[in-house]
């Protein structure tokens, strides 16, 4: 049986658990490929290598489900701080996954986005990303988004430098800045806020990843490590995802009584 075949069944089986609520962006840490290659008695490259595979698959899976959005964290800005060895095989891991895949993306419908400071990868790299981003660009099936030397506090300064240099120049006061205008100037202004997070290979922690978007995003940790990451797993998180209230600040009575309002309209 194909890939897609088998992860057609699974998406079939578990569609009345999720009731149609399927989260519209869901974001994800791909962590625990050093362990998986420890295990293995292999080097933690060979972890990296064998989380393609996992990506691959997500990928699939959630433009299957009818996720709109998936953002994956692929390297954070504190990555950099790893072995020098095992950095470079990460960018060149980047680079190869971006030339054999950005085809089969395209083909799948799939629009690619790169976020994070640019401006520490190779010539080759960026050039790389920017041939990417400009094959699938009008796509429209799902948007894949890779978290690439990304931090939400880089984030969130690099939004506060932009905003500063508008006041500086008197388009807008400093009183005017408020959620909406601080937002606008993140990476990720034009998208949803993440619905669901899931975090791979046990740790229960941010690391400096969406921090601002995940503000009232639903937590889902695996232990699973991200190579073995599978539809499965993914579907556990789907499933647990459709099953939670997400109140917003409102009490559970306040938006009953509003579904109970919708339905009768
Ligand atoms: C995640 O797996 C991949 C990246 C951070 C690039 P790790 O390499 O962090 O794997 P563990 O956490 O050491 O097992
Ligand atoms: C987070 O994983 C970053 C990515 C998965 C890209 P880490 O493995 O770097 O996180 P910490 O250092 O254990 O918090
Ligand atoms: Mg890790």
């Amino acid at each position: 049986m194909s890939q897609s075949r088998s992860a057609e069944d699974s998406t079939s089986a578990v569609s009345e658990e999720l009731q149609g609520r399927i989260p519209r962006h869901v974001a994800v840490i791909m962590d625990g490929n050093g362990r998986w290659a420890k295990q293995r008695h292999l080097p933690r490259t060979a972890g990296h290598q064998a989380g393609v595979t996992a990506v691959r698959k997500t990928v699939e899976h959630c433009a299957q489900c009818g996720v709109e959005v998936l953002t994956l964290f692929a390297f954070s800005s504190e990555n950099w701080r790893r072995p020098a060895e095992e950095v470079s095989v990460l960018m060149r891991l980047f680079q190869l996954t971006l030339e054999r895949e950005s085809r089969r993306l395209h083909e799948h419908g799939i629009r690619l986005r790169v976020i994070g400071d640019r401006a520490a990868f190779s010539p080759d790299l960026r050039r790389r990303i920017d041939e990417s981003e400009r094959l699938t660009r009008d796509n429209r099936k799902m948007t894949l988004i890779i978290a690439a030397n990304y931090g939400g506090r880089w984030d969130i300064v690099q939004a506060a430098q932009r905003l500063a240099r508008q006041v500086e120049c008197g388009e807008l006061s400093g009183d005017a800045i408020d959620e909406s205008r601080l937002a606008a100037q993140l990476s990720f202004a034009d998208l949803p806020d993440p619905d669901l997070f899931i975090r791979t290979g046990g740790e229960l922690r941010i690391s400096n990843f969406l921090v601002w978007q995940l503000a009232y995003t639903e937590l889902f940790f695996s232990d699973v490590l991200w190579p073995d990451f599978d539809e499965t797993e993914l579907n556990r998180a789907l499933v647990e995802y459709a099953r939670r209230e997400r109140r917003f600040g409102h009490t559970s009575e306040q938006l009953r009584h509003r579904s109970r309002a919708v339905s009768s309209t």
